[in-house]
């Protein structure tokens, strides 16, 4: 009897000591996002890297074209503030996440040619690569 109840003590102890690291551990590693507006909350980050490495691609940028970002002294990599909405680029990006939803939503993915749908359109299909896509044959000339 008596050996069995230091036994639970220890167990207990164990158990109460490995939630505590477990939840120190967490807390170390909680990168979750917390200003997400138009991408679901629970968005993993895995996703919302990737998710982001896309924009950057598509749009032919850095991070920090939407990010603020300051240059740490002595350090190769800026300090980013990624749930900071300071610059105006992250909130037109969030206008464009909306209207890429809603054109593939009510146009693009209703739209059957001989019973095949289509990919749904993406920010490369209109950036290809530039932050700024030629959005007139006016402009293309313009920028000649
Ligand atoms: C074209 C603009 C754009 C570029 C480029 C971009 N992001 Fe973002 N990012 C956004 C927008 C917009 C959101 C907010 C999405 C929302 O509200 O659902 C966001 C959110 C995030 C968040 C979540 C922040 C939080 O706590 O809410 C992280 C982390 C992030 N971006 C990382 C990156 C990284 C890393 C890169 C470079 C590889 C990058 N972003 C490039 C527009 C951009
Ligand atoms: C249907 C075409 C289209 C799609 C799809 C599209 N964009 Fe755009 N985007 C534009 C146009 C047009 C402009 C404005 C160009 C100009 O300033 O003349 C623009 C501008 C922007 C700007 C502002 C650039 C600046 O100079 O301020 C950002 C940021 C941006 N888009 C991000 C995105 C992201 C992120 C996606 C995907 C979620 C996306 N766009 C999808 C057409 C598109």
């Amino acid at each position: 009897m008596k050996i069995n109840k230091k036994l639970l003590l220890v167990s207990t102890l164990c158990a109460g000591i490995l939630v505590i690291t477990q939840s120190f551990t967490l807390k170390d590693h909680d990168d979750k996002a917390t200003n997400l507006k138009v991408l679901p909350k629970n968005t993993s980050e895995e996703d919302l890297h990737n998710i982001m490495r896309g924009y950057s691609k598509a749009l032919g940028v850095r991070c920090n074209y939407c990010h603020v970002s300051q240059e740490v002294p002595g350090q190769q990599h800026p300090k980013f503030d990624f749930a900071a909405d300071d610059k105006p680029e992250k909130n037109v990006a969030r206008d464009m996440m909306r209207m890429v939803d809603a054109i593939n939503a009510k146009y693009i993915d209703k739209i059957q040619t001989n019973g095949h749908a289509w990919e749904q359109i993406t920010c490369v299909t209109c950036h290809n690569g530039k932050a700024t896509p030629i959005v007139s044959t006016d402009s293309l000339m313009k920028k000649q």
